[in-house]
């Protein structure tokens, strides 16, 4: 499989941190230090920043996501936000199955599948995270428990769809731990998921899908994991929330 193909994606995700200011200040920090990046770089950000992101994005090579959405178009559903008002007001990425959703929110692979369902259906581009946990890892079921979460999510998406579709491995063992996965153990399940895509969709769709590895990566370790056959970016956490750690990973991914 040929991995210039595929155009690296190095995506933040800032889970419940920074208010509309300091997204502003954060994004404008960043803007100079990524502006030459030759790969794609999102910031998905909590919903009452995304305004702010949008408006400090504007004009730059950032593009902004969000953190969820729900799967129904609208509806009686509190707190909630649907992929269609995503959409409605220029927001391009939203990560949909992220752990700590699963973890803290009662995430199931079926909801997970009509996140990802109404996502695609609202013409959003969609990083869908899977991972084990650290005893699935122990009791040696890494590869069944990201076979299952990734056919699950995709029971539904046709090959066409396929291109808006971004996949994040994420163990969670290795998530806000500082554990990173090694590079041998990263690339091994993503090469597992980019298998999986080729049983479903052929070996096109497989050579063409962009995965990412996400759990601790930061400005020191980017560089050997991007550098895996299989590794098309990454999905950063806390040091997305530092500008120069952030644009050191963005570098990484533009080598
Ligand atoms: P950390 O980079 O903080 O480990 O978080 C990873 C993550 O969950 C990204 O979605």
């Amino acid at each position: 499989m040929n991995k210039t193909l595929r155009r690296p994606v190095i995506a933040g995700n800032w889970k419940m941190n920074k208010t509309p200011a300091q997204t502003k200040a954060l994004i404008e920090e960043l803007k100079p230090l990524v502006e030459g990046a030759d790969c794609e770089v999102v910031l998905c950000v909590p919903y009452i920043d995304l305004q702010a992101a949008l408006d400090a994005a504007q004009g730059s090579n950032i593009k902004i996501g969000a953190e969820n959405c729900h799967w129904a178009e609208s509806g009686a559903f509190t707190g909630e936000v649907s992929a269609l008002m995503l959409k409605d007001m220029g927001v391009p990425y939203v990560i949909i199955g992220h752990s700590e959703r699963r973890q803290y929110f009662g995430e199931t692979d079926i909801s997970v599948r009509e996140r990802t369902r109404a996502a695609l259906d609202a013409g959003l581009k969609v990083i869908l995270c899977v991972g084990e946990l650290k005893e699935e890892r122990l009791d040696d079921i890494t590869a069944e428990v990201v076979r299952m979460q990734t056919k699950l999510a995709l029971k539904d998406v046709t090959e066409a769809e396929l291109e808006n579709i971004i996949i994040a491995y994420e163990p969670v063992w290795a998530i806000g731990t500082g554990l990173t996965a090694t590079p041998q153990q990263a690339n091994e399940v993503n090469a597992l998921i980019r298998s999986l895509i080729e049983e479903l969709y052929g070996k096109n769709a497989a050579e063409k899908i962009v995965i990412q590895y996400g759990g601790s990566m930061n400005e020191v370790n980017a560089q050997e994991l991007l550098a895996c056959p299989d590794i098309d970016g990454g999905l950063i956490g806390g040091a997305s929330l530092v500008a120069e750690k952030f644009a050191a990973v963005v570098a990484a991914a533009s080598q």
